[in-house]
């Protein structure tokens, strides 16, 4: 079996994870039924890496993957993450404060009906803790056998290197894929510097490289990605133009979009793992295909350049989530 490297843990991982945020709300439609038949099959054709976090379905999500992986906990890495929070009237709270940190875990470790949490993650950094702190309160929950390996999730440069130095941190999960290649500016160089794998969250750019959807119409009510700027009309009239390109040149390849899409993600090194967000099981058996598909030089550098020339319009987040981006 493919595996790849987690940080210097001397763990080692399936090439491919799998998001487990779509599972059961945030995007499209839901079934439950399928989504767990999906999760079952992809831990039987060996993915082994899930990822999930306190914030998805306010725990629901948690729970959902806890109880679906319950008689196969052992054969599973588990991800999950703590920071991102809301208040009763909704409005977004980082919090990375140790005592919060403490509580968190004890909760996800219920809902997700197990005794340690493979990976645990800062979801998003909170800039009025020190980072040493934070890192600090989660090195004492894995001195305690709570959690097994620390994650940042879209931090800065600094703060990483920080981190770093408190404690090592085998992974950090950022935005990568052919349409958001930000982390190529700084963190990735410094993730390879200091020994970090990176972990390429939303890497079918949420469905829209793989030809999902081309118009925020094209979206159920109460979809997510509703409030995403990428997505709003122009802008998405706009981006469409790269989903189109992506699929000419996948029809050419012999593959399908969302293939060529994580291919281009693998291949630009075995210390970066994609977790795809997958909620059935031809979209799971679809994106193993990944696997076999390998691309040339000239066909990565001919993806980058489509991207490149076409431009991609919008933000990420909307604004106080795109705020909270490089803490
Ligand atoms: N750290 C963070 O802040 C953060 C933020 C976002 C996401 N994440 C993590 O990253 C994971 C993946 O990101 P994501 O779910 O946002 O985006 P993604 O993986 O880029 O895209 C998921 C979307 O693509 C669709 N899809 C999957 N495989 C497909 C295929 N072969 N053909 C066509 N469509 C396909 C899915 O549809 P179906 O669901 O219908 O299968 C879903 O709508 C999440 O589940 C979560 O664990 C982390």
């Amino acid at each position: 079996m493919q595996t790849r490297p987690l940080g210097s843990t001397g763990e080692r991982l399936f090439p491919l994870g799998f998001g487990c945020m779509g599972l059961v709300g945030w995007y499209g439609t839901r079934d439950d039924a399928e989504a767990r038949a999906t999760l079952l099959q992809a831990i039987d054709r060996g993915v082994n890496h899930l990822d999930t976090a306190s914030s998805y379905q306010l725990g629901e999500n948690e729970r959902f993957v806890g109880a679906t992986i319950r008689d196969r906990r052992n054969g599973v890495f588990l991800a999950s993450k703590y920071g991102i929070t809301r208040t009763p009237d909704g409005t977004l709270v980082i919090d990375n404060r140790p005592a919060s940190l403490r509580t968190a875990v004890a909760q996800s470790l219920e809902r997700l009906g197990t005794d340690r949490i493979d990976l645990y993650y800062l979801h998003r950094i909170d800039r009025t803790v020190p980072i040493e702190e934070s890192v600090g309160a989660l090195a004492d929950l894995l001195r305690e056998g709570k959690i097994r390996y620390i994650g940042l999730s879209e931090c800065s440069v600094e703060t990483l290197r920080r981190a770093c130095a408190v404690h090592p941190i085998a992974a950090l999960q950022n935005e990568y894929s052919l349409w958001t290649r930000d982390p190529e500016a700084g963190l990735l160089p410094v993730c390879r510097e200091l020994g970090v794998t990176l972990v390429a969250y939303s890497p079918l750019g949420r469905g829209f490289l793989a030809g999902n959807f081309r118009r925020l119409e094209d979206l159920p009510p109460g979809d997510s990605r509703r409030s995403m700027p990428r997505f709003h009309d122009a802008n998405a009239a706009h981006n469409a133009r790269i989903a189109e390109g992506v699929r000419e040149l996948a029809m050419r390849k012999g593959c399908t979009p969302a293939q060529l899409a994580l291919a281009w993600v693998l291949a630009q090194g075995d210390d970066i793992l994609p977790i795809p967000g997958m909620k059935t099981r031809a979209h799971l058996d679809d994106n193993l295909g990944a696997l076999r598909v390998a691309l040339s030089q000239t066909e990565r550098d001919g993806l980058r350049a489509l991207v490149d020339e076409i431009g991609v319009r919008g933000e990420r987040y909307p604004a106080a989530m795109q705020r909270a981006l490089g803490g």
